[in-house]
Order: structure tokens, then C-alpha cells, then sequence
């Protein structure tokens, strides 16, 4: 980070700028809130040395919210495809371990970081944009990469679900995991946004972590 600079200096900017140059890839109008993030973030484990992956870092919010959750020991690591990002991340975020790249690599990306499981993967990668082929191909990458007991945890908006690729993810997520749970609402956020849990496990017991569908 640059001296005189905090995290979150610049996220908006960057990432509206980045928008602008490139909708097609960021599919969002505003970087995820804080209380998103927080619920999206949920699923990060507070246990020594976990590792955490993100997919779709984006200007960074979520990155800091799993931070404030993992401890020091842990290990944190972000996939992001869009250069510009890539670039603000890797300058406001000197702490994050920031890998430039597709996030259906993932399982490669966390061969050469010499990662053989991680604890949890945090998403907000825009599911919509994406056909079949490369949903199922991120969600195979994910539950191969998750530890036992791992969650994954993902941001969609309440305007994505109108979507046919909206409905085809949501199918995917069911047939990829054995339990899938939905959290929010949250209306707190442009455009109000929903997260969906998945794990390989049963359902955690009642008031014990994210709810179920
Ligand atoms: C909806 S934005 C979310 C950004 C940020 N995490 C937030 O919540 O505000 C989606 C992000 O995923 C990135 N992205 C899109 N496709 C990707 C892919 N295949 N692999 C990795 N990142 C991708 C975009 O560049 C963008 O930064």
C-alpha cells in the first residue's frame, strides 16, 4: 500500500472506471457493500492456519472483510481476471496473495501457490455472464478444491434471477454440493443481493453458522 493510503482508497473508483471499460467482465454497477460482504464472509473459518480462496476480488471488498475474519496465520488468497483491478489490488493490498487469472484455473493457480486444500472459497464472480460450460467448470474446480467440512459462499443480486443462467447456476450449485443454503436479502446494497452456501456436508445445526435453503 502506498504511504498516506488506507484499504478501500480508490475501490470505487477503480472499480467503476473498470466498468466502463470492460461491462462484459465485471457484470455489477457497484462493488458489493459492507454488509454483503460481511454475510458473504461467513463461511471463512476463524481456525489457525485456514486458507481462504476469493473468486472475483474485484475492488477489494470482500478481500478486507475476510481478512478481519481469518486469523493471522491464515492464508488468503484472490483470483482476479480484469487487469485493472489486478493492478489495485496487488498496490492497496500488499497483504493479499492476488493471482491474475481465470477462476476456472483455480485448482492449477493453487498447485503452483503450493495449496492442496482450502477451508473455505468466497465468490462473487458474476455467475450470469458465464454459459454452462464455464459455471460447471468453476463449481467442479471448487468442490475439488475444498477441504472436508470447506463452504463456499457466493454473491448474486435479486435483478440476476429473471436469468436463465440465473436458474442453470442455481441447478448446478444443487447438483455440485449435497447442501446448498440461501442468506438475505440484503437490501443494503445496489442492486439488493442474495448469498448462496454450499458445502459437501449436512446442514450445520440450527443458529450454527449460515442458515439453510
Ligand atoms: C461483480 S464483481 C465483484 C467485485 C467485488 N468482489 C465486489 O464484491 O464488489 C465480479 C468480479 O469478478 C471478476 N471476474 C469476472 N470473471 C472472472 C473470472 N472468470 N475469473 C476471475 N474473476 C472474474 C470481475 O473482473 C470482477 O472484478
Amino acid at each position: 500500500m502506498l504511504p498516506g493510503t488506507r484499504p478501500g482508497d480508490g475501490d470505487t473508483r477503480t472499480f467503476l472506471g473498470a466498468i466502463m471499460r470492460n461491462p462484459h467482465q465485471l457484470g455489477a454497477i457497484a462493488p458489493s457493500s459492507k454488509a454483503v460482504a460481511r454475510l458473504a464472509t461467513s463461511v471463512v473459518p476463524g481456525t489457525r492456519g485456514a486458507v481462504v480462496v476469493e473468486l472475483g476480488a474485484g475492488g477489494g471488498v470482500i478481500s478486507d472483510a475476510i481478512r478481519d475474519r481469518l486469523p493471522p496465520d491464515g492464508r488468503q488468497l484472490a483470483i482476479e481476471l480484469n487487469h485493472d483491478m489486478v493492478r489495485h489490488l496487488r498496490r492497496s493490498r500488499p497483504w493479499l496473495e492476488v493471482i491474475a487469472g481465470d477462476a476456472g484455473d483455480l485448482g492449477r493457480f493453487l498447485g503452483r501457490a503450493g495449496v492442496t486444500q482450502v477451508d473455505a472459497v468466497v465468490s462473487s464472480l458474476p455467475w450470469t455472464l458465464f454459459d454452462e460450460r464455464q459455471q460447471k467448470r468453476i463449481l467442479d474446480e471448487v468442490s475439488a478444491a475444498l477441504a472436508l467440512g470447506g463452504m463456499f459462499s457466493t454473491v448474486t443480486t435479486l435483478t440476476a434471477m429473471p436469468f436463465r443462467r440465473f436458474r442453470l447456476f442455481r441447478g448446478l450449485l444443487e447438483s455440485t454440493f449435497t447442501t446448498v443454503g440461501t442468506m438475505g436479502p440484503v437490501w443494503h446494497n445496489v442492486p439488493p443481493a442474495l448469498v448462496f452456501t454450499a458445502s459437501e456436508g449436512p446442514p450445520p445445526a440450527a443458529g450454527d453458522g449460515p442458515g439453510r435453503r
